[in-house]
């Protein structure tokens, strides 16, 4: 492990990355440079983070960061983290489900996030490995964590697709638009046309009901686009990006609501299962499940996620049972 001097400072926050591929690497690098946290890089590949960090840290001269940015093959690096973001797990390839990598993923995520609880118990957890809502059950249960702490990221990634084929599509900048996506990260989610905005006006007023379907059937299937065109990996810059604002929202305490994966405790009528809806992200993690109104339509989307979300809970038990 390098040696600074000023990693004794104490008075930034301290994020741990475990799984320092293309999304960890990229989250470490978006966060050195927001220049207000010290990063820890996790993984198990011996020498990949320790590289990483170092090629980081030398980066901060040119572009003016401070951050201490460590590599490291042990967890113990990660102790007293205040927020910890997990990638861990392998991506998909061209053709496979999110869900296909389950089994493999449920492995590595247990094992994660057993050993980050032993040395961070207070950390808020943003889980970004897949399939993400059954990521997030397997990091509640072996951390016995607060729901308030353990989120996924998923929500904001999708409605930055959207955002980003609405401004396409009408010509105007990707500031002005907002998108909501509920639901859970896959095939079932479920765009909210209605809520989604170009300067608060509502897409279906902008658009054709053909052309809104026909965006949110691409931002559907927006991870398996890019997955497609790289054949090896899946997408990073906008997965970590997002990662990147939910950190923000988080450390900075901006109380910012973005759509993320939370366990619903009975809200939107869902009980006992991590499903993406609109929450408010603060110090403290998730501060409150903003409840909107949904149409009929739009719950029964909702509850199809869901129930997507329990096959993939169940078929995890059956692994366990089957072990
Ligand atoms: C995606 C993967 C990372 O949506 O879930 O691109």
């Amino acid at each position: 492990m390098a040696s600074d001097a000023r990693a004794e400072r104490n008075a930034r926050p301290k994020v741990t990355i475990v799984g320092v591929g293309m999304v960890g690497g990229t989250v470490a690098q978006l966060l050195a440079q927001r220049d207000y946290a010290d990063i820890v890089m996790i993984d198990i590949v011996e020498g990949l983070p320790q590289g990483k960090a170092l090629d980081l840290l030398q980066t901060g001269p040119v572009l003016g960061y401070d951050s201490i940015l460590v590599g490291s093959n042990s967890y113990e690096d990660a102790v007293g983290s205040d927020l910890v973001v997990i990638t861990s797990g392998v991506p998909r390839k061209p053709g496979m489900s999110r869900d296909d990598l389950l089994r493999t993923n449920q492995g590595i995520i247990r094992s994660v996030t057993e050993q980050i609880a032993a040395v961070a118990p207070d950390a808020v957890l943003i889980v970004v490995s897949n399939p993400l809502d059954a990521m997030c059950h397997v990091a509640l249960e072996t951390t016995g964590f607060p729901r308030e702490r353990v989120i996924g990221q998923a929500g904001v990634l999708d409605s930055a697709r959207f955002r980003t084929f609405i401004a396409a599509e009408l010509n105007v900048s990707v500031e002005d638009v907002t998108a909501f996506v509920l639901g859970g990260h896959g095939d079932t989610m479920v765009p909210l046309s209605r809520y989604s905005t170009v300067a608060g006006i509502p897409i279906t007023e902008l658009m054709t009901p053909e052309k809104v379907k026909e965006l949110e059937t691409r931002t559907a299937n927006g991870g398996a686009e890019v997955v497609s065109l790289l054949k090896s990996g899946s997408a990073f810059y906008a997965p970590a990006a997002s990662t990147m604002a939910m950190v923000d929202s988080i450390l900075l305490d901006k109380k910012r609501i973005l759509p993320c994966s939370v366990l619903l405790t009975g809200e939107y009528g869902i009980d006992g299962l991590y499903v993406g809806v609109p929450v408010k992200l603060g110090r403290s993690g998730v501060e409150a499940i903003m409840q909107i109104s949904l149409t009929e339509d739009e719950q029964a989307g909702l509850r199809s996620s869901a129930d997507a979300v329990q096959a993939l809970v169940d078929t995890m038990k059956s692994f366990e049972t089957n072990a």
